[in-house]
């Protein structure tokens, strides 16, 4: 058994956490499926020395604190800060998303914090940070589960309409916002026990440098969850072709192809930042229901959650 399925695997043995509505439609595909649909462009090894000598240049020529920022996509989210909440708007696919990727957050942390998954607030007590938080999709639920949030965004329009929108509840109120990066928080001294960045990595100028910050941010054995896109031909044909060009659910030019990164490169990477990946999942869209169920299939859209080492 390779170390990928090893980690799916974990997920089928502890799939009886998350709430069952979760798998009513839940297909299972063979891992061998997905490793074929990753183009054979490159091993791992090096696309993660690419990564990593692009981080090295990069950091020759910036200081630490900017080290993760491409103003290119930054403009991107800028360009349509106002529409965060609007449910049928660019962000229509992260709303529809939201409950499927708390499905797996609530699981996985309820296990690794020993908390009860179905009590009402499962992560009182936990401090968590949600790093690229846009305008909240994502901080607000962790908040009403309970958490201490902090929620951070390199662009200022995202966190000023993410502060409006929390204010508008006493429990989101709570949350607290900043328009900074993970790598500036580090060289504040910040830990979490859990640290969170769903549909960032993809928009960063370098993800090595970026998981070392979000390991720095996280306390000896917390947690740390990612998600991003695949960079397979399924993906492609999705994420960017169907989504942006035929479906037209985000704007043309949301993502680029070469910035994703497959499972067994985000694995290596954070590996290399001292989080141990145990955990993955794939989310799958049904065209008939309107929902993302969580899947073995990790060809598309994949979750990631690990453990820091101590
Ligand atoms: C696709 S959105 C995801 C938003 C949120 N995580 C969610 O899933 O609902 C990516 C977000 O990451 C932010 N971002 C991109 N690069 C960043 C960086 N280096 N540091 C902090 N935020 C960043 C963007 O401004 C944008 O709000």
């Amino acid at each position: 058994m390779n170390q990928m399925q090893r980690i799916l695997s974990a997920r089928r043995l502890s799939h009886s956490l998350i709430p069952q509505s979760c798998f009513l439609h839940r297909r299972w595909f063979s891992t061998s499926e997905t490793d074929a649909s990753s183009p054979p462009l490159s091993s791992p090894h090096q696309k993660i020395q690419t990564l990593e000598d692009k981080a090295s240049n990069k950091s020759r020529s910036t200081a630490s604190a900017t080290s993760s920022l491409n103003e290119q996509e930054l403009a991107k989210f800028s360009a349509i800060a106002d529409t965060w909440w609007h449910s049928e708007g660019p962000f229509k696919p992260l709303h529809l998303m939201n409950p499927t990727r708390l499905a797996f957050i609530r699981s996985t942390l309820c296990r690794h914090f020993s908390k009860d998954p179905s009590s009402a607030r499962p992560f009182e007590g936990l401090r968590l940070i949600d790093v690229g938080c846009g305008g909240g999709l994502l901080s607000e639920p962790l908040a009403r589960m309970g958490a201490t949030v902090t929620g951070i965004d390199a662009v200022d329009k995202n966190v000023k309409i993410a502060r409006l929108h929390a204010d508008m509840d006493p429990v989101t109120s709570t949350i607290e916002y900043q328009c900074t990066t993970a790598e500036k928080l580090v060289d504040d001294g910040r830990t979490f026990d859990a640290v969170l960045a769903l549909e960032v990595i993809e928009h960063v100028a370098n993800p090595a440098e970026f998981c070392k910050s979000l390991s720095a941010l996280t306390i000896p054995n917390g947690a740390t969850v990612l998600s991003t896109i695949n960079r397979s031909m399924r993906a492609y044909a999705s994420a960017i072709v169907a989504a942006e060009y035929i479906l037209q659910w985000l704007p043309k030019g949301t993502h680029e192809w070469s910035s994703f990164l497959t499972p067994e490169e985000l694995t290596m990477i954070l590996q290399r930042a001292s989080v141990d990946v145990k955990e993955m999942a794939g989310f799958v869209y049904n065209p008939i229901t309107g929902r993302w169920l969580l899947s073995d299939d990790i060809s598309v859209n994949f979750i990631a959650y690990g453990t820091k080492k101590e």
